[in-house]
């Protein structure tokens, strides 16, 4: 391939400053107060892909947000790359701990970004991500070495689970047919030690509801001598883990694919220092379930994890009372082969099982989707790796992600393809929290290397 180096520097600063415009908009798909926000992101990103030289570019509207689906094919019997990304983004909260509003982008040089680092939410997760692959494309077309045919799907409800898309990609398998789904949604081990996402972890999501007596109470006149629904929950919540931290729910492991030696072994090989890991997060001692490394942990290994836990008086000062109800949110990070419905299912017998008399339990399940693995030994696993090789001058290590992209599992069951998730953020860049940002460096580098993915994606295609 030629000249992408050359138009990169030629045209960074437009490209930096695109994604900046995107960032302002505050496009946070889990609060209705920002919904025009939200659709005024879709029009943004059709432009975008029309401006790239996608021949086609709709915006399809959902009962919720509207996906955007763009395509050039320059040739139906040359290979198809269909390219997904999401355009919302988390709400920002809390919002006093960020160093500059999170809709308001600055750039700014940091330990592991000395060349800056743009600060917003969504910069990394997965605005900067998903315009990688809209400058990637125009870098291609106007240089002329589009190999193959793309089609891009951006939706703009990855955030709150992606409902409507799974309806869209079931009602649309003809129209988003193609030989491979490439994805920047993930991240990678550091910007010397490449790494490709070979698999995602799946979800189950609850909320409970602890109630006891009909209405606050008094705590000395009662307290005692009724149950307290938030010393009920935290019980509860503390004996899903036993000492080993395990998961005590009866069959939660029963389908939990177990690595073997040699393929441990080939994981610990990854670089990782658990000082610095330590250091970075500001504490004594990593903490988890027994037998397990820190990567065995956060990848290959399910978890049961509270996000959030509440009820009773919370004010400022203090007030003596037992609260009617407790609550909290509690997600479970599943592994390849536990399916996440019967996961839920298993949750909630549980939960309602170890009540005690003298409450009442509501289970809700909220969304949850399937893990992923990708297996390294296919064309596009290849073709990805050789394009690392290329920009990084460095062979990329395959490793499992902890996170989740739920709709990925789906659309190998829909639309019977694999996904290569290409990801150039860091752990580090805080995606979901305050601060959140990405490597103004990583950004281009992802704009050099995808393209390599697809000439070489075609050439192992065609030849094969
Ligand atoms: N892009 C993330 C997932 C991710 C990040 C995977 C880094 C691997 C590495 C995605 O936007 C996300 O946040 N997913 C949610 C699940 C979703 C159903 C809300 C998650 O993982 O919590
Ligand atoms: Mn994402
Ligand atoms: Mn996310």
């Amino acid at each position: 391939m030629q000249n992408i180096p050359e138009y990169i520097s030629e045209h960074k600063d437009r490209f930096i400053k695109e994604l900046i415009d995107l960032l302002k908009i505050p496009s946070i798909s889990a609060d209705p107060a920002f919904s025009k926000d939200v659709f005024n992101t879709a029009d943004s990103v059709q432009k975008a892909l029309e401006e790239a030289g996608c021949d086609i570019v709709e915006i399809h509207q959902t009962e919720g947000y509207p996906i955007v689906y763009g395509e050039k094919i320059i040739d139906p019997k040359l290979p198809t790359v269909l390219v997904y990304g999401h355009y919302d983004v988390q709400p920002p909260d809390p919002i006093n701990l960020w160093n500059s509003p999170p809709f308001e982008p600055v750039i700014q040089k940091t330990e592991l970004h000395p060349d800056g680092a743009i600060f917003a939410r969504g910069a990394c997760d997965d605005k900067g991500q998903m315009y990688m692959h809209v400058k990637a494309m125009e870098l291609m077309v106007n240089t002329k070495q589009l190999p193959c045919n793309v089609k891009f799907m951006i939706e703009g409800e990855e955030e709150v689970g992606s409902n409507n898309l799974a309806v869209y990609v079931a009602e649309n398998k003809e129209k988003l047919a193609n030989d491979i789904i490439l994805i920047s949604d993930t991240g990678m081990i550091a910007n010397d030690v490449p790494s490709i996402t070979t698999g995602l972890r799946g979800l189950s999501y609850v909320e409970v509801e602890v109630t006891g007596p009909n209405r606050d109470l008094h705590s000395g006149l009662y307290g005692g001598a009724v149950a307290n629904p938030i010393n009920v929950l935290t019980k509860m919540i503390a004996s899903l883990h036993d000492e080993d931290n395990h998961i005590t729910i009866p069959g939660f492991y029963d389908n939990v694919e177990e690595l073997s030696k040699e393929e441990r072994a080939e994981m610990a090989k990854a670089p990782f220092s658990l000082d610095a890991y330590q250091k970075a997060l500001d504490i004594a001692s990593v903490y988890g379930e027994e037998g397990y490394t820190t990567n065995e942990r956060n990848s290959i290994r399910p978890t049961l994890d509270v996000n959030g836990i509440w009820g009773g008086y919370t004010g400022e000062g203090a007030k003596t009372v037992i609260a009617s109800k407790a609550y909290a949110k509690i997600s479970m990070r599943l592994v390849p082969n536990q399916d996440w419905k019967e996961i839920t299912t298993l949750f909630k017998t549980h939960f309602e099982a170890i009540a005690p008399a003298g409450v009442t339990v509501k289970v809700t399940p909220h969304h949850g989707g399937q893990g992923y693995v990708t297996p390294i030994n296919t064309i596009g696993y290849q073709a990805a790796s050789k394009a690392y090789e290329t920009t990084f001058g460095k062979k990329p290590i395959p490793q499992r992600s902890g996170g989740s992209i739920p709709i990925v599992s789906l659309f190998e069951q829909e639309l019977g393809s694999k996904t290569i998730l290409m990801g150039f953020g860091l752990d580090s860049d805080a995606i979901h929290s305050p601060n959140e940002h990405f490597g103004v460096w990583n950004y281009l580098k992802g704009i050099e290397t995808i393209p390599y993915f697809y000439h070489y994606f075609t050439e192992l295609k065609t030849n094969n």
